[in-house]
């Protein structure tokens, strides 16, 4: 690999525009930072022209192995030397396409400040930030292993320009060290191992180093995390942040021993991360640590002015390849973040997760506005992709503005601020409490028209008596209904009794129906009398008594023809007639019981509607 590479990379050079020669790197210092799963490198250049061109930008490749993990890029400039250090310049970088390079290169453009004239020089600091760079190796590893990582680069600092003095510095979490790639020029020095320096080095120089090593550092990955953020003019910030975490470390197999583990977590278990750290902003308040279960407890906060620190414990340690999911709430004082300018409010607010040294493979961030915001904007430090949605919430008319803002890729050096602009008129604010305000306005307004309505029916005065003792025999009647309808359903348990008689021929069993039916029956009526004698006598009852009297003496009228009906089938079927004999015999009781079976229906119907 290293050689074919070697190979494009020279005809590269061959290839490479001359106009980019004029520079050269004096100096390159490069530091690798290996102690977190976070992979960051910093390269300090000093640019120099050599040529008679002056030259505006700086040219920085990466392989595109290297690239495809690439999560941040920034450059600064160095301006001061030594003790009179001026404040640096974040300069800007683009991503640019490489004229006559090889495909396996992808190319950054840093911009000068101002254009570098012949024989002068400039010197920046260029970090970039990898995110699953480090692979582990073993894949796979038993509980009590420790985890070891490989991590690969180039001893030489790759470039389009020619490099004239370098030194590479790797640094590690601990002193153990697997293995790494010796050259010449090569140290140890305690956890640190040292390239260099090389010099005069033509451009596209590359020379692989793999260095592999122990890190038992917490590798936590979100696979995804949504951050929502809550913005109330009434004085809060509401932040809840979802997260789907996986230890991205080596993975673990073999038999898993709780035991073993808390007898002695660094030895039986020294992958394993057991708390995530997030560092929340100062005055955050009412926070909370949940997962599917419940509220978590052992989770610690403690703060001071600059920031509240909140210790996540999930519910049991996570080795690699392990997974939990768990959310984050907490409330910030709406005035540290939102802000106004040319008429216009913006909320200033921190991208990233606020948990230390995190990976997120995907961020979502939603920014829900006050009901009524419009003319929405977002700056934001780095391309995000931007959508909108709306979030209904109790007492919200038209839905509060959402902005969604996803990005893939991100690293703690992502938690930088950006901005969402809105207008927003005061009238929209006062919308919900006008809701309730007029909302509690009509509900008292209502209570006092019905109290003076109700007053106005003296308590002792004959027509609220009346209106009483009409409620009464409203109530009796709906009992007496009651009672008929379950009179009816007996009924139809004897009808059905009839039907099985003629399927199973089961005399005794028909019998029994009735037996049952009968007495239900005769409950029934025990009950119905003392309503009745309530009505005849209740003197608001007037006009109804006589239908529930023709009620109750067509329904029982109806039983009595039912009774005949099945003693004449029951004898029929003792005597042995055929099916014809027994239709005959019924035909005529059956006309009379569906005749009267319709009349009971009306009569209920017609009480009903009283
Ligand atoms: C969890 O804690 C939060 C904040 O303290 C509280 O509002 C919520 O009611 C708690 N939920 C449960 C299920 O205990
Ligand atoms: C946002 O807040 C940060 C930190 O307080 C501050 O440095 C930055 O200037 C603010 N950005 C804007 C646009 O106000």
């Amino acid at each position: 690999m290293g050689l074919r590479f070697d190979l494009l990379l020279f005809t590269a050079a061959l290839l490479f525009s001359p106009a980019l020669s004029d520079l050269v790197l004096s100096k390159v210092d490069r530091r690798v930072d290996l102690t977190t799963q976070v992979v960051r490198i910093t390269s300090t250049l000093k640019a120099e022209n050599t040529g008679g061109n002056s030259v505006s930008e700086v040219l920085v490749v990466f392989p595109d192995r290297q690239a495809k993990t690439l999560a941040y890029l920034s450059a600064v400039s160095n301006a001061g030397k030594g003790k009179a250090k001026v404040s640096s310049v974040t300069l800007p970088v683009k991503e640019v396409e490489l004229k006559g390079m090889p495909p396996s290169l992808v190319g950054y453009s840093v911009s000068l400040p101002e254009p570098l004239g012949k024989g002068e020089s400039f010197t920046l600091d260029v970090l970039a930030v990898y995110a699953h760079s480090l692979k582990p190796f073993p894949e796979k590893i038993t509980q009590a292993d420790i985890q070891l990582l490989v991590f690969e680069d180039s001893a030489y600092y790759l470039s389009p320009y020619e490099v004239k003095a370098q030194s590479l510095t790797v640094k590690l979490p601990q002193a153990r060290i697997e293995s790494y790639t010796k050259l010449e020029n090569t140290k140890i020095h305690g956890s640190d191992i040292k390239y260099g320096p090389y010099e005069n080095l033509p451009p596209f120089s590359y020379s692989p180093i793999v260095v592999h090593f122990e890190s038992n550092r917490p590798f936590a990955v979100a696979r995804q995390v949504v951050r929502e953020i809550e913005i109330s003019h009434w004085g809060n910030v509401q932040v809840t942040e979802h997260y789907n975490i996986v230890n991205g470390g080596s993975e673990i197999v073999g038999e898993f021993s709780r035991l073993d583990f808390q007898a002695r977590p660094h030895i039986r278990g020294p992958s394993a991360f057991k708390n995530l750290v997030a560092k929340l902003p100062p005055r955050a308040h009412s926070v909370y640590y949940r997962d599917e279960i419940g509220n978590i407890s052992t989770s610690h906060l403690w703060g001071d002015s600059k920031k509240t620190e909140l210790e996540i414990e999930p519910r049991y340690p996570m080795f690699g390849g392990w997974r939990t999911a768990f959310t984050i709430g907490y409330g910030l004082p709406l005035r540290d973040f939102l802000f106004e300018s040319e008429g216009k409010r913006f909320i200033n607010i921190s991208f990233g997760s606020p948990i230390n040294e995190i990976v997120v493979d995907t961020l979502i961030v939603k920014v829900v506005l006050p009901e009524g915001s419009r003319d929405i904007s977002v700056s934001a430090p780095f391309p995000v992709k931007e959508s909108r949605e709306t979030k209904f919430s109790h007492l919200d008319l038209v839905g509060r503005p959402v902005v969604v803002l996803e990005k893939s890729n991100v690293v703690p050096e992502h938690n930088q601020y950006f901005q969402v602009y809105y207008t927003f008129s005061s009238i929209s604010m006062l919308m919900e409490p006008l809701m309730l305000i007029s909302g509690f306005f009509f509900l008292f307004i209502t209570c006092i028209v019905y109290m003076h309505a109700d007053m106005s029916i003296s308590k002792s005065s004959p027509s609220y008596l009346a209106k009483l003792q009409w409620e009464e025999v409203q109530a009796v009647i709906q009992q007496i209904d009651n009672i008929i309808s379950r009179c009816l359903a007996v009924h139809d348990k004897l009808e059905a009794s009839l039907r099985d008689l003629s399927r199973t021929g089961d005399v005794q069993a028909c019998k029994a129906a009735r037996k049952l039916g009968d007495s239900a029956l005769k409950e029934l009526t025990k009950e119905l009398k003392p309503l009745l004698s309530f009505l005849q006598s209740s003197s608001q009852a007037g006009h109804v008594v006589s239908k529930v009297d023709e009620l109750v003496t067509k329904e029982r009228e109806l039983q009595e023809k039912l009774m005949v009906k099945l003693s004449t089938v029951v004898d029929c079927y003792e005597k042995k007639l055929s099916g014809r004999e027994i239709e005959n015999r019924i035909n005529a009781q059956q006309q009379k019981i569906t005749a009267l079976r319709q009349e009971v229906d009306d009569l209920l119907e017609f009480i009903d509607e009283l």
